[in-house]
């Protein structure tokens, strides 16, 4: 698929994850393949203008690392466009902008007017963005404030007009957080809205079969993947695969996802340093080891580590208590393999399934 000027090598993206998807995770997820756009964790244009430390460390990036998009935040027009050039000029191939949700819940006196005046302003600051850079400007944006409230087909019919490239959806409503299922219904009427560009769907996709519906039901152009990339940073490789060839390629084996598991390690060591590299990677293992199956006291040891020799002591540990939920080839016996995931808008989901993706509290429920 084309986004602006650039041609993909595949319909499938990486959602912006803040605190996840910096530059080890986005190259572990790429040396694994399938995956044809990255986006980075949100930053604050700000922030970013002000070189501030934390910032540009969120924008670092390689040649490896391509095609990647920063994604702004902010609501200042005049820092947003120069936050954009200097997107450019640090080299990414797009900007992607969060809406979370832009549009102020309707209220009784006077909501229509501020609904309008919102779009108004936000086409505004989007304008200002597109005529800076070359580069491609995207949208990332929820269904509306709540199910009466389904302002993202207005929203995005307007971001069209006004010259984006593309229109990132979350499948929710901001009212709904990330509690109830993914609207697919939502996501198609934002498809109808728009003319020509390509629209991505986004929620919950934890499985190839999952991006293939979603494609299908919704007439996306493209599915962004956010929490089934950490179960399965080869969800990319296997849906492309099967997008291409309808085959299904079966589920990474244990030692392939540790190897990933480390490959993922050693990037966050040669990125932020040993010690703080090794702590930061506490929120990351327990993951992977969602797929592991009994995994419990692997998940409190991986918490501790501060160095590359207790990552490896932890794995070393684990490895030798697994054993025994194990056959003689090392597999895991058949009553201890973890339930195959299910997303939530599939049929069959409700017949309880692990297909829940637990969500960090804070503003992550707005996204
Ligand atoms: C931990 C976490 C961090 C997130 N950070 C961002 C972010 O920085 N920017 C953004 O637009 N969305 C963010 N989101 C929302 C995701 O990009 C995505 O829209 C949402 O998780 C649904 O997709 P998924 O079910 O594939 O994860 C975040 C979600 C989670 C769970």
């Amino acid at each position: 698929m084309r986004l602006g000027p650039h041609e993909l090598s595949s319909n499938l993206f990486l959602s912006p994850l803040a605190g996840y998807t910096n530059l080890p995770m986005r190259l572990t997820v790429r040396e694994l393949g399938g995956l044809g756009w990255a986006t980075t964790d949100l930053v604050n244009a700000r922030s970013l203008l002000e070189r501030n430390r934390t910032a540009l460390k969120l924008v670092a990036s390689s040649p490896a690392d391509r095609p990647m998009a920063i994604q702004l935040f902010g609501s200042v027009p005049e820092e947003m466009r120069d936050a954009a050039v200097m997107c450019e000029a640090l080299g990414a191939q797009g900007v992607d902008i969060n809406m979370g949700c832009p549009v102020k819940k309707v209220v009784k006196i006077g909501g229509g007017s501020a609904m309008m005046t919102e779009l108004d302003k936000t086409a505004a600051l989007v304008r200002g963005m597109i005529a800076a850079v070359k580069i491609p400007i995207t949208a990332k944006m929820r269904l509306g404030w709540d199910d009466d409230n389904l302002t993202a087909p207005d929203l995005a019919r307007v971001l069209e007009d006004v010259g984006v490239a593309a229109i990132f959806v979350h499948g929710r409503t901001r009212a709904q957080g990330f509690s109830g299922g993914v609207n697919l219904a939502g996501i198609r009427s934002v498809v109808a809205a728009v003319k020509k560009i390509p629209v991505i769907g986004n929620g919950d996709v934890t499985t190839p079969a999952a991006a293939q519906h979603m494609l299908a039901a919704t007439g996306c152009a493209g599915v962004s993947i956010g929490r089934g990339a950490f179960y399965d940073p080869w969800i990319f490789r296997r849906t492309e695969h099967l997008l291409r060839t309808g085959e299904l390629l079966p589920e990474p084996d244990f030692a392939e996802r540790v190897r990933v598991l480390r490959r993922h390690f050693e990037r966050y060591v040669e990125f932020y340093g040993e010690e703080h590299g090794a702590k930061l990677f506490r929120k990351v293992a327990p993951w992977y080891a969602k797929r592991f199956g009994p995994a419990k006291p692997f998940k409190h040891r991986i918490i501790t580590i501060t160095s590359r020799a207790d990552f490896e002591a932890a794995l070393t540990e684990f490895f030798a208590w697994r054993a025994q939920f194990c056959d003689e080839r090392g597999e895991l016996l058949e009553k201890f393999a973890p339930a195959p995931l299910i997303a939530s808008f599939m049929p069959g989901a409700e017949a309880g399934a692990h297909c829940s993706i637990p969500v960090p509290k804070g503003p992550v429920d707005v996204w």
